[in-house]
């Protein structure tokens, strides 16, 4: 597992994880450390708690851990931090180098007062015939969150930053086939990074001139060939400007099929005025899936029932979800059937604005069972959100 002379990948493969806190992760995850041998062996970022026997193993086949003399810990979340108690304990000399918000975030978790050298952007700590440059990446995707370049070899250790879920021995996103690990970056980006576009502009901006041979993120596959940086990075910049496709998601759930019906009806006149449109049924698709779909559409079309003058749960969940992730440059849609009280809907396009979007159109809510008439009524609407998708 040495990805370049004298650095190891020294992390934890996480096959069996499932949900990354409510993120579904179909494929699993890896927590990726790295080991850097040099006069001052310094290792970056740790693992989960629970795979801690794993990195140590990985670590004990290559140097005895007591020569570790730095510990970089590029942000504080559990995932990277879990094991760095265990690890200090075989490790005495090693001084554990983080931002100055992950100094504080650090104590607050661990409660420990671990020999700590904090670091700004642009700090260089030197460890032997290597440098370490920091990249300070505040909010990408927490306060603490800092990036690690290592001179000369033009390695980038990113953190989440470029980051996907995905198990495999494999290290390489070219091993596995860039497309399917673009796939899951998208999907990561989608729901980890998605409302901080600002701040990963900054980040692009201050790695703009570096010279790079691979981007490590903490998760998932290395991006190592030139055109799959190249990729990646612009992908990013895309993302961080909330661009969008002129595409349409319809995103539901049904009760008695009503709402389905028009669900249906939607995506057929949307397909008929040449909008590519996603349908997608709540009761079978994972909310951080439904997310993937989000970042790709222009209008982003949402229908419930009524329930007890509420929208369904699930909707309710992926409305709530959404305020949080604030997808930018989008503009929302609302559909449903009710039975006596359409209040809930008010519920559900006070929900969409609140996660950035405009509402150009009047919601389409229909009593109980949709009649000629009101199906008809679809033909005009699909007509004005086509036309603001194609713009
Ligand atoms: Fe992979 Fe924010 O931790």
């Amino acid at each position: 597992m040495e990805i370049a002379g004298g650095i190891h990948w020294t992390g934890f493969i996480d096959w069996d994880l499932r949900s990354f806190h409510g993120y579904s992760t179909p494929a699993g995850s890896t927590y990726n450390s790295f080991l850097i041998l040099d006069e001052k062996p310094t290792l970056i970022d740790t693992v989960k708690e629970y795979g801690y026997d794993e990195m140590l193993r990985r670590v004990s086949r290559i140097i005895a851990p007591e020569k570790i003399r730095y510990i970089i810990s590029n942000h504080t979340e559990m995932d990277h931090s879990g094991s760095l108690p265990r690890i200090l304990e075989l490790c005495p000399q090693a001084e554990v180098v983080c931002s100055p918000q992950g100094a504080e975030e650090l104590k607050r978790h661990f409660k420990r007062d671990w020999k700590m050298k904090v670091v700004n952007s642009g700090d260089v700590l030197e460890i032997g015939k290597r440098k370490f440059r920091f990249v300070l990446m505040p909010m990408v995707h927490w306060p603490d969150s800092m990036s690690t370049y290592c001179e000369p070899d033009g390695i980038l250790f990113s953190n989440d930053a470029f980051g996907q879920h995905f198990a495999s021995q494999e290290r390489f996103a070219d091993e596995i086939g860039t497309e399917v690990i673009i796939k899951e970056a998208t999907k990561y980006y989608a729901n980890i990074v998605l409302p901080y576009g600002g701040q990963v502009e900054k980040v692009l901006t201050a790695v703009k001139d570096l010279e790079l041979s691979q981007i490590c993120p903490s998760h998932g596959l290395i991006w190592r060939k030139s055109e799959d940086r190249r990729k990646i990075l612009g992908l990013y910049k895309k993302w961080a400007a909330y661009e969008s496709e002129s595409r349409a998601a319809i995103i539901y759930d049904t009760m008695w099929h009503s709402t389905e019906k028009i669900a249906n009806r939607l995506a057929w006149l949307l397909e008929e005025a040449g909008v590519i449109t996603d349908k997608i049924n709540l009761q079978h698709t994972h909310i951080s899936d439904v997310m993937t779909a989000v970042m790709r559409s222009r209008a982003v079309i949402v229908g419930s029932p009524i329930l007890n003058n509420n929208v369904l749960p699930s909707v309710g969940a992926l409305l709530v979800y959404l305020r949080g992730l604030k997808p930018r440059n989008r503009f929302g849609f609302c559909f449903g059937s009710y039975g006596w009280s359409k209040i809930g809907f008010r519920w559900l396009e006070d929900s969409l604005r609140e996660a950035g979007m405009d509402l150009p159109e009047e919601g389409a809510y229909f009593r109980f069972v949709p009649d000629a008439e009101e199906m008809g009524r679809l033909k005009r609407i699909s007509d004005s959100v086509g036309k603001l998708v194609i713009k």
